[in-house]
């Protein structure tokens, strides 16, 4: 059942974007500049729809044995009726995890529909609890505030939580101490993530680039803590926790520490192009043989053979080629 790459890497986790849509402009993802009033978004036909996403997380399933899902975007909760996903999703036989990666700003009218729906966990990006600052970030004059009813009502409606921080030098590094304290006391897993080159369009620089170990010894000096086992193999996040204490933290070392041998990730775009890597130049098209008729037999084949192919080290490999052209970007295949 299991598809191993090039590397010996099996296919483990699927990442569903269900729409390149954001109701924000955050500045290192889809900068207002580059994603104006004029910025050509995929059209409705051109998205999967939710029979044809659920038929593709079946035949994962089949072909490949994969048991946890993650909806990304865009913004999820942009995509219309997105909780009837969720429980299409949810049906399937063997799927045991159903996570959604989110800013936040729609859970208060969401968070029930999805919990009932199957949704098991949410994680919700927040940078700063600054408000002028987060303004700043989010390039839409939202408030923190907004964020956190979010998180309130994914507590209310019973979903876990995590939360995600892009740390950049110089922009909200001075936030890593408070956002650790507010969430550690909230009881909420902060995972910070090293800035990263995805995308063509967030003119990124190793300069802005606040490392692992920075950001371990800002906390350290504070709060002391110390690493802890991975919950499973191919996580992302290297786990710490305070010293005498059961609360955790993450860090997401992509640029600095990557973590590219284990890395077990398939990417769906919403138009239905498979990516091997989130730093891919391309995408493999599976909406085209969805639509043409293809057999269950012959889409499996067409998985298989293309994560049998995967040679994908980008991370590991970056010096090489920080100055590769058209990577996908970020907001079509959600992180
Ligand atoms: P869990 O299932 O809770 O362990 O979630 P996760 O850590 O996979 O979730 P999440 O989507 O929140 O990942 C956090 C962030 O880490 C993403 O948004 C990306 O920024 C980054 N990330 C996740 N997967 C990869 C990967 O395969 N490669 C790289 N370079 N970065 C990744
Ligand atoms: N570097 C690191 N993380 C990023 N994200 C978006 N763009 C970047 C980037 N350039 C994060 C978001 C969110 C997740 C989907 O990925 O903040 O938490
Ligand atoms: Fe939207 Fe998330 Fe990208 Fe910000 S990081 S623009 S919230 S998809
Ligand atoms: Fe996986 Fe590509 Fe990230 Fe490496 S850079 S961990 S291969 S998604």
């Amino acid at each position: 059942m299991n598809i191993l790459d090039q590397h010996n890497r099996p296919l483990r986790d699927l990442r569903i974007s269900v729409t390149d849509r954001c109701n924000f402009r955050c500045h290192y993802c889809m900068p207002a500049e580059v994603f104006g009033p004029n910025y050509e978004f995929l059209k409705k036909n051109m998205l999967l729809s939710f029979e044809e996403i659920t038929r593709l997380a079946k035949l994962f399933r089949k072909r490949a044995g994969i048991k946890k899902l993650r909806i990304t975007g865009g913004e999820p909760l942009m995509r219309r009726d997105l909780p009837v996903l969720i429980s299409q999703l949810s049906s399937i036989e063997g799927i045991e995890d159903i996570a959604m990666t989110t800013n936040g700003s729609l859970l208060p009218k969401f968070a029930d529909q999805l919990k009932n729906a199957g949704l098991d966990r949410v994680t919700i990006s927040l940078d700063t609890l600054d408000d002028e600052r987060f303004k700043k970030i989010n390039g839409r004059d939202v408030s923190v505030e907004t964020v956190l009813k979010g998180i309130e009502a994914a507590k209310a409606a019973g979903l876990s939580i995590k939360m995600n921080m892009v740390v950049q030098k110089g922009v909200n590094d001075e936030d890593i101490i408070p956002m650790a304290k507010y969430f550690r006391q909230q009881g909420h897993i902060l995972r910070f993530i090293e800035y990263m080159d995805v995308g063509n369009s967030n003119g990124w620089k190793m300069d802005d680039v606040f490392s692992k170990k920075e950001i371990i010894n800002r906390i350290n000096d504070v709060m002391p803590i110390e690493p802890i086992q991975p919950n499973y193999t191919g996580e992302v996040a290297t786990r710490y926790r305070y010293v005498d204490s059961d609360d955790e933290i993450g860090i997401i070392s992509s640029v600095t520490d990557a973590f590219c041998s284990a890395c077990n990730r398939s990417r769906l775009s919403a138009e239905g192009k498979l990516y091997t890597c989130l730093f891919s130049v391309k995408g493999h098209d599976l909406r085209g043989p969805l639509r043409n008729g293809y057999s269950d037999e012959e889409m499996m084949n067409l998985i298989d053979n293309i994560w049998s192919h995967r040679t994908d080290r980008y991370s590991e490999e970056r010096t090489h080629h920080t100055k590769r052209k058209t990577k996908v970007e970020m907001s079509h295949i959600g992180g």
